[in-house]
């Protein structure tokens, strides 16, 4: 259906999940997602298996799907048809108190998930610690901490959101997104609006906590550089399908008209503006 690498697999041919629910070490399958709203089709047939522990990088077009992947990952779309399994469950056909539970081994960063303007960088990151489990101060304090130190915010704690920078936002609504050592951590635009330099370092950030707590990543993202940088697998997603999924290293040096025109930004191409 797409060009695969290192001999993988069609994502398509998967053998179904295993009756222990183990799904066979997948963390993470999408498996024919269609989704209209209204009259308008996003998702036309979506099929991408993530990587365990590795970081897959979504790229594509503007309008094309990305997010609303993301949202349906997470239990916050529901599919028209085609499935989301998690862990090896499909999302939908468990109890929404499960599916509930679930939401909370991810860690996300929306796009335009912006912090809570009412609280400061430091209630911001300890909040999913509050809600989600019994911790007391004392160790919250001691978590948010360390999550603050690893992104370079710990002098900015008592800052509302709208005292700090674009880019000191970004991270800490990174160090929000993982501070519950998130298994599946969902990065929509990281880098979206920070300049070349803070770009580079968020990728640094980005690296060396996938490298402590490993975890499986997907980060969309505009930035070639990023994706360059980070992945371990890109998919290229056009029209709510993917038209290109392999490992990193093949993947910036592949032929594939697709990924050739996305990385060279070229506009003319199989990738159109509709
Ligand atoms: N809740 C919604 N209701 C109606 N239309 C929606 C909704 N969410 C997304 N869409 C539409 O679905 C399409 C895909 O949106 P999506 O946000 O996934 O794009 P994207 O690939 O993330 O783009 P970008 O790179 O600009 O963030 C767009 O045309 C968008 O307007
Ligand atoms: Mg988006």
């Amino acid at each position: 259906m797409y060009p695969q690498s290192r001999g993988e697999q069609s994502t398509q041919e998967l053998p179904a999940v295993s009756a222990n629910g183990s799904g066979d070490g997948s963390v993470a399958i999408v498996r024919d997602l269609h989704k209209s709203f209204g009259s308008f089709q996003v998702m036309r047939g979506l099929t991408l298996e993530f990587k365990p522990q590795a970081i897959t990088t979504i790229l594509g077009p503007s309008g094309t799907g990305k997010s609303v992947l993301l949202k349906h990952m997470v239990g916050l779309l529901e599919p028209d048809s085609g499935t989301v399994e998690v862990f090896g469950q499909d999302i939908w056909k468990i109890h929404e108190r499960k599916r509930a539970e679930l939401r909370k081994r991810f860690g996300v960063l929306f796009q335009d998930g912006a912090l809570f303007g009412s609280m400061n960088v430091y209630d911001n990151v300890a909040f999913p610690l509050r809600k989600h489990t019994d911790m007391s101060e004392a160790e919250i304090r001691e978590i948010v901490m360390e999550r603050l130190k690893e992104v370079g915010l710990e002098a900015a704690v008592k800052k509302a959101p709208n005292e700090i920078s674009g880019g000191m936002k970004k991270r800490a609504g990174f160090a929000r997104a993982l501070v519950l050592n998130p298994e599946i951590v969902l990065f929509d635009e990281p880098d979206s609006g920070l300049d070349p330099v803070r770009t580079s370092l968020l990728n640094d950030v980005i690296l060396k906590v996938h490298d402590d707590d490993k975890g499986t990543y997907v980060v969309v993202t505009h930035d070639i550089r990023t994706a360059r940088k980070v992945s371990d697998y890109v998919g290229l997603i056009w029209q709510g399908r993917v038209v290109y999924y392999g490992a990193a290293d093949e993947a910036f040096s592949s032929d594939d008209p697709f990924v050739r025109q996305f990385l060279s930004g070229d506009s003319v191409g199989p990738l159109g503006m509709d």
